[in-house]
C-alpha cells in the first residue's frame, strides 16, 4: 500500500509581510521549506512527495531540491490553497492509496505523528490532526459585538497533516470545484460529502508559521529540540 504527501507551498505569505514567500525565511539558518520537505523525504512510510509551488518560486525550489538531492515531484499552485491541493493531487501517482496533505508552513510535525496518522487513516479513511483550544472562542458579528460563545470542550484547532484515502479526497475536491465551494481545510470538503472524519490529537508545537511572532517561537522550538 502506497502513501503520498502533497505539501502545499504556493502561498505568498501576506501576513508575514515580507517581500517574498515566507517559506524562504530561515529557521535555524535554513529555509522553512527545506525543513518541511526534508522531514517527509526521510520518512520511511512516505512513498511519494508532491511539492506545490508558485511560479515566482519555481526556479529557486528546483535549485533547492537539486542541491539537497530530494526526490520530489513539483507542481504549480493556484490562487487559493484549495486550488493548490487539487493541482498537487493531480500530480500524485495513481498508485497512492492514501494521501497526506500538509502545509509547508508547518515544519514542526514529527515523524512519529506522521506514522500515527498513516496508521489511523488506514482505519478511518479521513483523519485530521488537531488540538483542543486553550482560549474561549467567541463568534463576533460585523457590528463588533459577541453573538455566541460555543462550549470550549467541543472546540479543536485544526492543523496539518490531514490524511485521506486518495479516492475520497479526489472525489471531495471534484465535488467542491463543481459546486464552486471553497473550504478552509481539506477535511471540510470530505465532510460536505457526508463522510466521517476522525481526529488525532496533535501537539501545540505544530505551529503554522504565519506572522513575524511565529518566527521567534519557531526558533525556540528548534533550539529545544536540538538540545
Ligand atoms: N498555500 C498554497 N497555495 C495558495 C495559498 C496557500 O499552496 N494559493 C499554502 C501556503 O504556502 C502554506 C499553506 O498553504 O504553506 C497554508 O497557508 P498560509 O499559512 O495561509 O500561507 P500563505 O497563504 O502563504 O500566507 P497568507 O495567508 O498570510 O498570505
Ligand atoms: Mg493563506
Amino acid at each position: 500500500m502506497s502513501t503520498g504527501v502533497v505539501i502545499v507551498a504556493a502561498g505568498s505569505g501576506k501576513r508575514m509581510g515580507g517581500h517574498r514567500n515566507k517559506l524562504w525565511l530561515p529557521l535555524a539558518g535554513e529555509p522553512i521549506l527545506a525543513h518541511t520537505v526534508r522531514l517527509f523525504a526521510s520518512h520511511q512510510d512516505i512513498d511519494q512527495i508532491v511539492l506545490v509551488v508558485s511560479e515566482p518560486d519555481y526556479a529557486d525550489v528546483l535549485a533547492l531540491l537539486k542541491a539537497e538531492n530530494l526526490p520530489v515531484t513539483v507542481a504549480l499552485g493556484g490562487n487559493e490553497r484549495q486550488d493548490s491541493v487539487r493541482n498537487g493531487l493531480a500530480a500524485l501517482a495513481t498508485s497512492c492509496t492514501y494521501v497526506l496533505v500538509h502545509d509547508a508552513a508547518r515544519p514542526f510535525v514529527t515523524k512519529q505523528q506522521i506514522s500515527d496518522m498513516i496508521r489511523q487513516v488506514q482505519r478511518d479513511q479521513a483523519t485530521i490532526m488537531a488540538v483542543p483550544v486553550k482560549d474561549t472562542i467567541k463568534v463576533v458579528g460585523a457590528s463588533g459585538f459577541v453573538e455566541d460563545t460555543p462550549a470550549r470542550e467541543s472546540l479543536w484547532a485544526v492543523q496539518t497533516p490531514q490524511a485521506f484515502r486518495m479516492s475520497l479526497l479526489q472525489e471531495a475536491h471534484e465535488a467542491a470545484k463543481k459546486a464552486g465551494k471553497l473550504g478552509t481545510d481539506d477535511a471540510m470538503l470530505v465532510e460536505w460529502l457526508g463522510h466521517p472524519v476522525s481526529v488525532m490529537q496533535g501537539s501545540y508545537e505544530n505551529i503554522k508559521i504565519t506572522t513575524p511572532d511565529d518566527l521567534w517561537l519557531g526558533e525556540e522550538i528548534m533550539r529545544k529540540r536540538r538540545g
